[in-house]
């Protein structure tokens, strides 16, 4: 298995370009086989959520040509099966679109249940909502979800939480149904905006994706596009957090700063300098950061996704800070790890207390998952003294080099291989 070996405590400076969102890519791919045209994707992050995915459609008969490490050329004609049972393919959130987008264009679609980061129970109740209103029936057993319709009819359909993967799915499904689909307490997300865009390029007619009201007129057919996926809001935060946690200065590039605002305000409380330009932010670090209080929301609130990453920056801030998790009740794992490196954090029912220390110091840690793992290597780059980080394999789900671009920010950190011996102790090799 592979670590980071990370010796803290320097600065980090300079610019980091971000690469396109995996959450939209995620909606944007299995979308793609919706036609039987040809479809262009650029800027596709290559991580290791979006290459299980592309592995499934091909499966799944579509060719998948990759014109090169950011672009791929789908064509859906090939598709041959609704059934996608692969092993592999439940490890992903993001296998359930198919469900979706098989149901939409063959009105039978048989898929794994779904996995995905452990960061709670992640029920799945909105999107078999979605389904059975445009006329679908759902069942699962032995395992898989299977949703059959005789045909598929628009409805209106009012989400009672709102979940990006339902509106996702619904969307997914509704483009090509007979009659009008209303999608009353959608997600706002960048991503569903973006998948929109995506669809509506392909001759859907989807109005107010970002608004509180989604509209869908159904189309017969949809056709070819190329279409460019936006700049990852989350790898960007991440990156604007790194600036702050490590009292550096990063120039976050190649973003939609509107997309970062939650998290930008967020920096600004804590006594961050935030400069915004067209496509970049630039994030100045200070002396000793603020406490706040942060509670995690839908789009435009705070993200959840944001939420270890600005928890480490707490840690180190002056006074004591409270973090509310409101979407997913797994969130605070790595609360432990970053306690064994000195952070004073209590949890109670979904909200971390924080009284900040002045710094913390380098550990033998083990990312819980993605973004837990993501803020803990923040935590590692500002400690005195070295941390090792296992588990990577989960931060390389969603980041595309990582630590070669931290490294282009004077990060000293290092990825080896190790091996686990008989004890559980690790070594290098
Ligand atoms: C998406 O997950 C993202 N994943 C997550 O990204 C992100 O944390 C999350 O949205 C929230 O922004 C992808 O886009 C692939 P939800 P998703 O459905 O769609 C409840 C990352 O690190 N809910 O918006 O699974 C649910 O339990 C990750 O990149 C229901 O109750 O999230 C949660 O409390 C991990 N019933 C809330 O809604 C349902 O049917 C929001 O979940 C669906 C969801």
């Amino acid at each position: 298995m592979e670590q980071y070996i990370i010796n803290g405590g320097k600065p980090l400076r300079g610019i980091v370009d971000i690469y396109g969102a995996k959450n939209a890519a995620l909606a944007i791919i299995p979308a793609a086989v919706l036609t039987e045209e040809p479809v262009i994707i650029n800027n596709l992050p290559d991580v290791s959520d979006i290459n299980i995915l592309l592995d499934a459609i091909a499966q799944i008969g579509a060719t998948v040509e990759r014109i090169n490490r950011h672009k791929v050329r789908i064509v859906g004609a090939g598709v041959h099966t609704h059934q996608v049972d692969f092993d592999y393919i439940s490890k992903i959130r993001a296998s359930y679109y198919l469900l979706g987008v098989l149901l939409g264009r063959f009105h039978e679609a048989e898929v794994a249940m779904p996995g995905g980061c452990s960061i709670g129970a992640r029920p799945i109740d909105q999107h078999i909502k979605g389904f059975e209103a445009l006329g679908a029936q759902v069942t699962i057993s032995n395992g898989t979800i299977q949703a059959k319709a005789e045909k598929l009819e628009g409805n209106h359909i009012y989400f009672d939480v709102v979940s990006v993967g339902a509106t996702i799915n619904i969307m997914l499904a509704a483009v090509m149904a007979e009659g009008n689909t209303i999608i009353e307490n959608p997600a706002k997300e960048p991503h569903v905006v973006d998948l929109a865009n995506m669809l509506n390029s392909m001759g859907a007619r989807i109005r107010g994706a970002g608004t509180d009201v989604i509209r869908i007129r159904g189309v017969q057919k949809l056709h070819k596009t190329e279409y460019t996926v936006i700049p990852d809001q989350i790898e960007a935060g991440t990156f604007m957090f790194a600036a702050a946690i490590t009292k550096g200065e990063v120039t976050v590039t190649n973003v939609i700063p509107k997309h970062l605002e939650s998290i930008t305000s967020k920096l600004v409380d804590i006594g961050c300098d935030v400069e915004e330009f067209d496509e970049a932010v630039i994030v100045h670090g200070c002396e000793e950061l603020q406490a706040t209080q942060v509670k995690t929301l839908p789009y435009p609130g705070f993200p959840t996704d944001m939420q270890p990453q600005i928890s480490v920056a707490l840690a180190l801030a002056r006074g004591t800070s409270t973090v509310t998790e409101s979407l997913f009740e797994n969130r605070f794992k790595y609360v432990a790890e970053l306690a064994r490196m000195g952070a004073r954090i209590k949890v109670e029912n979904n909200t971390a207390i924080i009284s900040g220390v002045k710094g913390l110091s380098g550990a033998h840690i083990a990312a819980p998952d993605l973004r837990a793992g993501a803020a803990l290597v923040l935590a590692a780059l500002s400690a005195d003294g070295t941390s090792t980080v296992d588990d990577i394999h989960y931060i390389q789900r969603g980041y595309e080099e990582f630590d070669e671009k931290l490294r282009a920010l004077g990060a000293d950190i290092r990825k080896v291989q190790v091996e686990e011996n008989k004890k559980g102790e690790i070594k290098a090799v």
